[in-house]
Parts: C-alpha cells; sequence; structure tokens
C-alpha cells in the first residue's frame, strides 16, 4: 500500500481515479478546490463512495493558494488532474483562469513536490497539445502546435514538468489523454450534451458539421494507463505517453450511436464550428503498449452503452430530482 494524492479528485477523471486507487488498498488524499466550471452538487456526488472511505481524505483547497509542504509531506505518488479544461471557453479573458489553474498551480504543485520525497508524479494532459494532425496516428514526438489557448496552457504545465525534471529531479510522467468518455463525463463534454438532449426527445447540438474525427477513450481506460504510470519506475527525465482508446469515429456517428442506444432519431442542430476543435485526433498507443503495458479494452459501444445506462440512472436518483 502508498499513499497517493489526487489533484482534482472530486473532476470526471480523478473521481474514477480515486475509486480504483481505494479498491486497490492504497490510502488516498484527494484536493479539489470545487471550481464553478460545472455544478458542485455533481462533483460532491462524483466522490460519494469514496467519502465514507476509510483510506480516503478530502482536502478542499485551491493549489493556487494552499499550503502544499504539508499536503505532499510523506505522499509516495501524485496524480495531478486538477485544472480548467475545455477548448471553447479558453478564448478571450477566461484565458486568466488557464493560466492560473493549468500553468500556476502546476508550478506551484512542482515547487513542493521536488522539495519533498514523492517516488512518482504523473501529470493528465491532453492530446490538446499536438494541434492539427497530419491525418494520420500522431506519436509522442510529434510537432506541438495547439489549435486553443486551453492547449497551449497544457503544454506550458508539460513543459514545466519537464523543467522540474531535469533541473530539479521530479520524476514525472505525462499522459496525454484523448477525449475521455464514460460515467460522470462533464455535463458539456458531446456525450453528455447528447444523451441529456436525445433521451428528452430535444435536438442535439453539434459544433461544425459533424465529420471531426475524434479518438475515443473509455474512463476505466485512462485509469488503466495513470495507475500503470503511478506504478511504473521513474526514468531519468520526464516522459510522455499518449492515452487513447483505439477507437475512432466522427461526431456525426456518435449522435448516431447515442439515438441507437436510447432508441431515438435525434434531430441534429449544426452551430458554427468552435475555434481551436481541431477536424482530427488520432493517438498512436505504440509507446504507452511497450512501456506502460497500456492496451485499451473497452469498445466505443460498450462505453456509450455504459455512460447512457448511468445517466437514465442518475436521473432517477431522488438527490438530483
Ligand atoms: N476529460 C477529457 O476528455 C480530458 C482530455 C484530456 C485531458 N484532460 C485533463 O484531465 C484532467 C481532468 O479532466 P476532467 O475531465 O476530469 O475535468 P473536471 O473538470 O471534471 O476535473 C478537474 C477538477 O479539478 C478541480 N480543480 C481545478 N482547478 C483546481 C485548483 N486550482 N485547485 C484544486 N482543484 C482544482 C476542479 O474543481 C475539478 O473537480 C484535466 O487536467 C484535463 O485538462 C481531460
Amino acid at each position: 500500500m502508498s499513499k497517493v494524492l489526487v489533484t482534482g479528485a472530486a473532476g470526471f477523471i480523478g473521481s474514477h481515479l480515486v475509486d480504483r486507487l481505494l479498491v486497490e488498498g492504497h490510502e488516498v488524499v484527494g484536493v479539489d478546490s470545487f471550481t464553478g466550471y460545472y455544478a458542485r452538487n455533481i462533483k460532491r456526488r462524483n466522490l460519494s463512495r469514496a467519502l465514507v472511505h476509510k483510506r480516503f481524505r478530502l482536502v478542499e483547497g485551491d493549489l493556487c493558494r494552499m499550503q502544499l509542504r504539508a499536503i505532499c509531506e510523506g505522499v509516495d505518488r501524485i496524480a495531478h488532474l486538477a485544472g480548467e479544461p475545455g477548448v471553447r471557453s479558453s478564448w478571450g479573458e477566461p484565458f486568466e483562469i488557464y493560466l492560473e489553474r493549468n500553468v500556476y498551480a502546476t508550478q506551484r504543485l512542482l515547487e513542493a513536490v521536488s522539495a519533498s520525497g514523492t517516488r512518482r508524479f504523473v501529470y493528465a494532459s491532453s492530446s490538446s497539445v499536438y494541434g492539427p494532425d497530419g491525418g494520420g496516428p500522431v506519436a509522442e514526438d510529434a510537432t506541438r502546435r495547439p489549435a486553443s489557448p486551453y492547449g497551449l496552457s497544457k503544454l506550458a504545465a508539460e513543459e514545466l514538468i519537464d523543467l522540474y525534471g531535469r533541473e530539479r529531479g521530479v520524476p514525472a510522467t505525462v499522459l496525454r489523454y484523448f477525449t475521455v468518455y464514460g460515467p460522470r463525463q462533464r455535463p458539456e463534454m458531446a456525450i453528455s450534451r447528447f444523451i441529456s438532449l436525445a433521451s428528452r426527445g430535444e435536438a442535439v447540438e453539434v459544433f461544425g458539421d459533424g465529420t471531426q474525427m475524434r479518438e475515443m477513450t473509455y474512463v476505466s481506460d485512462v485509469v488503466d494507463a495513470t495507475v500503470a504510470a503511478l506504478e511504473a519506475r521513474p526514468g531519468d527525465r520526464p516522459r510522455v505517453y499518449n492515452v487513447g482508446g483505439g477507437s475512432r469515429t466522427t461526431v456525426g456517428n456518435l449522435v448516431e450511436l447515442v439515438g441507437e442506444a436510447l432508441g431515438e432519431r435525434p434531430e441534429v442542430r449544426y452551430e458554427t464550428r468552435v475555434p481551436g476543435d481541431v477536424h482530427s485526433t488520432w493517438a498512436d498507443l505504440r509507446r504507452a503498449a511497450r512501456e506502460l503495458g497500456y492496451e485499451p479494452r473497452v469498445s466505443l459501444e460498450e462505453g456509450v452503452g455504459a455512460q447512457i445506462r448511468w445517466a437514465l440512472a442518475e436521473r432517477r436518483a431522488p438527490s438530483l430530482a
């Protein structure tokens, strides 16, 4: 058993990671500031299983303000998932929030980690650091040319991690997640919105013409890769891995999949393409397979089915009614 710190513990992916680490027998400290990106009650609910577990402790606080040295003391491994997500909202004024929550928060945490005995630091980065691909699978050493301020903030955090790895010996790994879905998916993400609207018989909003291709990664696969990275032996320098789901689909096809699973034929309303939304994402997973033993297990059909079952059950749950 080891002591693991998970930042962003109340979020979509963070809460699944916490649940898995508890099942595997670890002691887990979760940090989250419950930002207003989406509702606090959804995040509390994400943690409902963990909050009653005796090996879990939640520290509510902002990484940009709290005393981090004390939090990192005695922690063996850190999974840093806290951050401000979302390509669409990262343009304009709100970029300040992205700088703070994605860049400054990471730098503060790295300072604390470099002064502690933490054995492993894993960062949740994003496929958004690549920008447009050339129409084929993208390997980790491909050019990084983010198409959105969000992608740029994640890339800046990666660079900080590389710097603290080289100069201050932080034993870090960077994981670039590709569109993650499954139960607890953030409410503004595509599949969440499609389920919510189509199941009420309302028109589904698609940004762009629906031909964008996405590499889709089921959340338990992302958790597998993150746990593997937390357990792997540190290299001399921070190492980067793509974490994809091995399935690609167009956004238009996703609407159809959701509709079929719900027994509905949703009307689609096409909206202007979101600036920074790339046409295609495609992960080359060979490095993650070779070095982390990572292999995605959940097919798109299984995963979408699981998310729909979860979403419908949540809607029936009394506390969210
Ligand atoms: N969901 C995806 O498809 C996806 C894809 C690529 C990368 N990522 C990355 O994975 C991570 C988790 O994403 P998610 O989808 O679970 O998002 P999420 O918004 O559900 O979770 C992030 C959590 O971090 C917390 N947080 C933000 N800033 C904080 C701060 N300064 N101090 C403490 N807590 C803070 C938020 O309250 C939230 O609960 C993010 O870093 C995101 O950039 C997600």
